[in-house]
């Protein structure tokens, strides 16, 4: 048996050194969401599992191979969630919140037991937004320009926006049996995967990876050539406003995505930077799934980003770096010791932002000054006997090369104030 205990394959710990980046990207969503107007919601990570076989599809890859579900003591099947869709759904039913238009956002940690691989976690994290009872093209475009100026404040540039139509559920059908009688004449040539989904899912056929049942596809009659007026027209006010909004997309036929809720709209943004998990934001419309979940018929629109990996992309732009603190409080001799920590506290009330470490543990000036320096902190405060008795403390730059100052302890403040 090993020595010690290690976290589970694909389910990782966030570290120190990255939480400032998590914080970056959290905030600004945040901020972004609520200057949209959207509201938050909390779901609980453990839901029945029939709420993600009725939503997302029994044969899709989530429900079928990468549910964590298991039976409570009740014998109940309970899953952990492995998107944040259907729970929103399910709250917003359940509380009836959809008596009028509602616009939500959600974050959390989600469970999907996949091959892991850099970028694909069988815990990861999203942020997931839900926009209910809008039926027009409008809110459509405002999930992918909302999160278009997210990237621009994040400074994550060179994105593709991957955009589709799926048509509703009568232009599919009739679109599906094309797709069959197409895939079938080939079927001989499809992978072993595709062939199985030519009966249960064939849609998810045409995003198949396998180079030869790419080929085959290619050829496929589109989705797009099925589409009816209504359909067409919604598809084309989004791809028109995106044109005037200056944001560039492409057209992609062959998504479809992974889930079976989607109808009309879905749309991807996608990097090369990740290798092969590169996208970073996905979703569409949904405008079937609130009925199919025991609720009025209700229109719904959304997406979901996946944190990890734009986590990833930020830490490979080096602007966010760990922000560290700005002063280290060394303290020397038994009076200045017990004197340190009102110090620091008055000093933590006249400069609340201020990111200050109080040396704990004791120890001569050059061990202290060697944590300060280590802590990464631009200034060591220096309190000795001394400085106590003259009501002064020492402020020595950690990151210039200047000469060790000495303040009125009331004055520190000001001068840490004017200096970082
Ligand atoms: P999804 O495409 O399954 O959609 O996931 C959305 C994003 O979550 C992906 O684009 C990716 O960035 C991230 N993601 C998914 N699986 C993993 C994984 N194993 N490891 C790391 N990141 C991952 C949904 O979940 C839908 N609920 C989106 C949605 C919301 N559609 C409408 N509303």
């Amino acid at each position: 048996m090993s020595k010690y205990i290690q976290a589970i394959r694909g389910m990782h710990d966030i570290l120190p050194e990255r939480i400032a980046i998590w914080h970056r990207l959290e905030d600004s969503a945040r901020q972004v969401l609520s200057a949209y107007g959207y509201a938050e919601i909390r779901t609980p990570l453990v839901e029945v599992t029939e709420l993600f076989k009725r939503s997302i599809g029994e044969v899709t890859d989530i429900v079928e191979k990468e549910m964590y579900s298991f039976e409570d003591r009740n014998g109940d099947s309970l899953s952990l969630r492995p998107e944040g869709t259907a729970s929103c759904v399910r709250a917003a039913i359940e509380h009836g919140l959809l008596v009028q238009p509602r616009r939500l956002w959600y974050r959390g940690p989600m469970f999907r037991y996949e091959r892991p691989q850099r970028g694909r976690y069988r815990q990861f994290h999203q942020i997931g937004v839900e926009a209910f009872g809008l039926t027009g093209p409008d809110i459509d475009l405002e999930l992918i320009l909302l999160t278009a100026r997210l990237w621009r404040g994040l400074g994550l540039d060179g994105f593709r926006l991957e955009i589709n139509s799926l048509g509703d559920a009568p232009e599919r059908q009739i679109y599906r049996e094309r797709l069959v009688a197409y895939l079938s004449r080939h079927a001989d040539q499809l992978d072993a995967d595709s062939q199985r989904r030519l009966a249960s899912n064939p849609l998810r056929i045409l995003d198949s990876k396998n180079p030869e049942t790419q080929r085959i596809v290619a050829d496929a009659p589109t989705l797009m050539d099925y589409l009816g007026e209504e359909t067409r027209s919604h598809f084309e006010h989004i791809c028109r406003n995106l044109d005037r909004a200056g944001v560039a997309y492409r057209i992609n036929p062959r998504l479809v995505r992974g889930l079976d809720y989607y109808n009309r709209t879905v749309f991807e943004w996608i990097t090369d930077d990740l290798g092969a998990q590169g996208t970073v934001c996905a979703g569409g419309r949904y405008d079937g799934l609130v009925e199919q979940l025991g609720g009025r018929s209700t229109p719904a629109v959304g997406f979901a980003m996946g944190l990890e990996r734009l986590v990833e992309l930020m830490a490979l732009t080096g602007l966010h770096s760990e922000p560290g603190i700005d002063a280290y409080l060394v303290a020397v001799g038994e009076s200045a010791q017990a004197a340190a920590p009102g110090i620091a506290e008055r000093l933590r009330d006249g400069l609340p932002s201020l990111r200050l470490m109080s040396h704990c543990g004791g120890g001569s000036f050059k061990s202290q000054f060697k944590k300060a320096d280590k802590s990464g902190a631009r200034f060591a405060l220096v309190l000795g006997d001394g400085e106590l008795e003259r009501e002064v403390i020492g402020v020595k730059d950690l990151r210039e090369e200047t000469e060790q100052r000495e303040l009125r302890q009331e004055d520190l403040a000001a001068f840490l104030a004017d200096h970082l």
